[in-house]
């Protein structure tokens, strides 16, 4: 059973598993309602069904009584039916992952290696690419502002979020601390945020929380 994390701390809970079995494997471990087969179903790759069919074992892992199903909404962003907690979802190539929270969170994963190059300009302002090209690990701070900002995205509920001019990630020693700060300043909405980072098998997994 590849559930390689389980962090559990005072911002939520957080399963992390590795997509390494085929999606009829998968399938086997889970029980799913009828929306979510339906939706299972309407999936072209078995990539995507395997992404999707971990997100319903690590809820079943983390919540195994009475689990809750998950509502999207027209834009996307997932809920619980029948629970109180929040939840956010995340996946790259090889891993998935959730949060669950009684705040207000949002999750990203991203493989470390990935080429965004020809984004930057898109979601980091003139001083946070000052910050990436002046680091002595420019990929790894491109991609931790990147799913940084992905995952205050998936946490404040509005869309057309300019990422570049419209969030903004203090600098920190990416080094010495795995804890950093964020804010999203939107006409509809300014809030704070606090970030945190782990490295996970080539993975740099950011969740957020609402302050
Ligand atoms: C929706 C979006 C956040 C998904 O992120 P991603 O890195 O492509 O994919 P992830 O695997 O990390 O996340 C996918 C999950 O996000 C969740 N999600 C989708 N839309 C969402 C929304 N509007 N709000 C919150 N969560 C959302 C879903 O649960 C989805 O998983 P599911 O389809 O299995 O349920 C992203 O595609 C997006 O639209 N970003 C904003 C657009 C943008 O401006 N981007 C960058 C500028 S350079």
């Amino acid at each position: 059973m590849p559930l390689i994390e389980k962090i559990a701390n005072q911002n939520g809970t957080i399963g992390v598993w590795e997509l390494k079995e085929t999606a009829d494997d998968l399938l086997k471990t889970v029980e799913l309602n009828p929306a979510d087969t339906e939706r299972l179903e309407s999936f072209k790759t078995e990539n995507r069904q395997k992404e999707f069919l971990a997100t319903r074992i690590l809820l079943q892992n983390l919540i195994p009584e009475n689990t809750p199903t998950i509502h999207r909404d027209k834009f996307g962003k997932p809920s619980l039916i029948n629970s109180d907690l929040n939840i956010s979802i995340t996946h790259s190539a090889d891993l998935a992952a959730i949060i669950l929270s009684d705040k207000n969170i949002g999750i990203d994963v991203e493989q470390r290696h990935r080429n965004i190059d020809k984004v930057v300009t898109r979601f980091a302002c003139p001083a946070e690419i000052e910050f990436i090209e002046k680091s002595n690990d420019p990929q790894l701070v491109k991609i931790l502002l990147w799913s940084a900002k992905e995952a205050i995205f998936k946490c404040c509920g509005i869309q057309g979020v300019q990422f570049n001019e419209q969030i903004k990630i203090t600098p920190f020693d990416y080094n010495a601390q795995s804890n950093f700060s964020g804010a999203l300043r939107h006409p509809d909405k300014e809030v704070s945020y606090e970030l945190f980072f782990r490295i996970i098998k080539n993975n740099i997994l950011v969740y957020c929380v609402q302050h």
